[in-house]
């Protein structure tokens, strides 16, 4: 059904031969970047590819920010406060760009796809050097060699259907990592700036997401986050792979232990979705679905497509087919003309779904959307309000629910130990829990079985199982 959504797809590369240029010239000199990301999952996983494109121009991650010779901000304008976050921190850098001339300073990501807001950043800062979109990090190595050469750029295209297949990727994560399944997203939900600023629905092939999810196996890696704005609408191959299909794909490398996957959109989670997470051994149980607000009404003027009941049915099924299934969620409050009685709607369904996490926030006007345009926009203090008693009483349910996980059994993938006592290790289990354990450094990187003895509030406390505890 969503096949027609996905826009065609033609692979462009990145220039590989300028970033060789740039790299003879860099790497005797020892140059520097850093790069900030502000954003999504999606923001911090483009960061990778540039920091990939910055090593293969012959440049070394700096230290710090201070010790750097090139500085990316990768914003982010989801909410004005990321927004406002990124304009303070830019006007920061004009002290060190005047002690520095020579330090070169990008910016880049979803905040200048918005045009408007790119030339006024241009006007504002005249000591950046460049400023550029989310879709051109292809083309990074020859915009970057003409700021070497001393040229101020504003680079944003509006986004069409091509995907960059082949760019260097340096990945932070040292056990999991994310590999992008699809691009951009159709959904305009009212309140959303993302579709306007990631473009049109577009998904890789399955040979090319296939081809680094083996990858990274090979690196080491042994979990993958498949990541899109709405994977339930993947549409890979022409539109004949959809995701649980893609899925089960994944399920089949050998060398990945554990797979994850997000942002799932309620409205496309479909029953062989359900089923595939059912039935693949390596995907985990868990699954975020974002309900955004628990009154019909809302949804409805949020453009969300579903109702309370329809959701609450999902939720039903996805407990009935894995009972063991960990359910997060996103949710706002605060929506123009969100009534005192559609919050409660939301207090209630938070209630009744009983979420493992819940990522709240107030609603943020942006400028473009269809919310923001809407009468009835509500106080700040009234959205305030309403924050501090949605977040009261998720860590209720929180504290309530979580004795559930006492005598449970699960896999963990240990990422470490604590710092303040290195016999404990921690990693997450498949539920996306995090579960720390008495252990040492030698787990670090291995999958480990866990029995759940103790919680604390964002926490599960264990002991390695042995094969006597079965
Ligand atoms: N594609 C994902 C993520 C979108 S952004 C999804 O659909 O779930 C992540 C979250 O930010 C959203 O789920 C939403 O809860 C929140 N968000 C988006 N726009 C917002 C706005 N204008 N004000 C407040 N929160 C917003
Ligand atoms: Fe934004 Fe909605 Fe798309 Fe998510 S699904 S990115 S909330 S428009
Ligand atoms: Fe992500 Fe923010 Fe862009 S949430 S897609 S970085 S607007």
């Amino acid at each position: 059904m969503q096949k027609e959504c996905n826009v065609p797809v033609s692979a462009v590369k990145h220039n590989a031969a300028v970033a060789a240029q740039i790299a003879t010239r860099m790497a005797a000199l020892g140059k520097t970047y850093h790069i900030e990301a502000y954003g999504c999952q999606m923001n911090a996983h483009d960061a990778e590819t540039m920091a990939g494109i910055f090593l293969s121009m012959g440049y070394k991650k700096a230290s710090s920010l201070q010790d750097a010779d090139v500085i990316v901000f990768n914003t982010c304008c989801v909410r004005e406060h990321a927004e406002k976050r990124v304009f303070g921190n830019i006007g920061a850098l004009k002290k060190r760009k005047d002690e520095n001339p020579d330090l070169k300073i990008i910016v880049c990501g979803c905040m200048p796809q918005q045009r408007e807001v790119a030339e006024r950043m241009y006007k504002r800062f005249p000591f950046v050097d460049m400023i550029v979109g989310t879709n051109e990090l292809y083309m990074l190595p020859e915009l970057f060699q003409r700021i070497l050469e001393g040229e101020r750029i504003l680079h944003v295209v509006d986004i069409d259907g091509e995907i960059a297949e082949g760019l260097p990727i340096h990945r932070e994560g040292t056990f999991s990592t994310c590999v992008n399944i699809m691009y951009g997203c159709n959904n305009f939900c009212t309140y959303c700036i993302v579709p306007y600023v990631r473009g049109r629905e577009r998904s890789r092939t399955s040979a090319d997401i296939l081809q680094e999810v083996r990858n990274v196996a090979a690196e080491g890696f042994k979990e993958v986050m498949l990541l899109g704005q709405n994977v339930n609408s993947y549409a890979g191959d022409d539109g004949t792979v959809h995701f649980p299909q893609l899925l089960a794909m994944v399920n089949g490398i050998e060398e990945i232990s554990r797979i994850r996957f997000m942002t799932s959109h309620p409205k496309d989670l479909s029953p062989a979705l359900i089923d595939a997470i059912a039935s693949l051994d390596k995907l985990c149980k868990h699954i975020h679905l974002p309900v955004q607000s628990g009154s019909d009404r809302i949804l409805h003027a949020m453009n969300r497509h579903y109702t309370r009941a329809d959701y609450l049915r999902i939720v039903r099924m996805l407990r009935e087919k894995v009972p063991e299934i960990e359910i997060t969620t996103d949710i706002i409050v605060g929506f123009p003309g969100e009534t005192e009685a559609d919050f409660q709607d939301t207090l209630s369904l938070m209630r009744e779904v009983d979420y493992a996490a819940a990522y709240t926030f107030m609603y943020s006007k942006r400028k473009g959307t269809k919310a923001a345009a809407m009468p009835e926009q509500v106080e700040e203090e009234t959205k305030k309000r309403r924050l501090q008693e949605l977040n009261a009483l998720q860590a209720e349910l929180l504290q309530k629910g979580n004795a559930r996980f006492i005598g449970t059994r699960g896999t963990a993938l240990v990422e470490g130990c604590d710092h303040r006592s290195a016999s404990m290790a921690y990693g997450r289990l498949g539920n996306n829990k995090m579960v720390y354990f008495p252990g040492d450094e030698s787990l670090v990187g291995q999958m480990v079985d866990v029995i759940v003895t103790q919680t604390q509030t964002n926490s599960l406390i264990g002991r390695i199982a042995t094969e006597t505890n079965r």
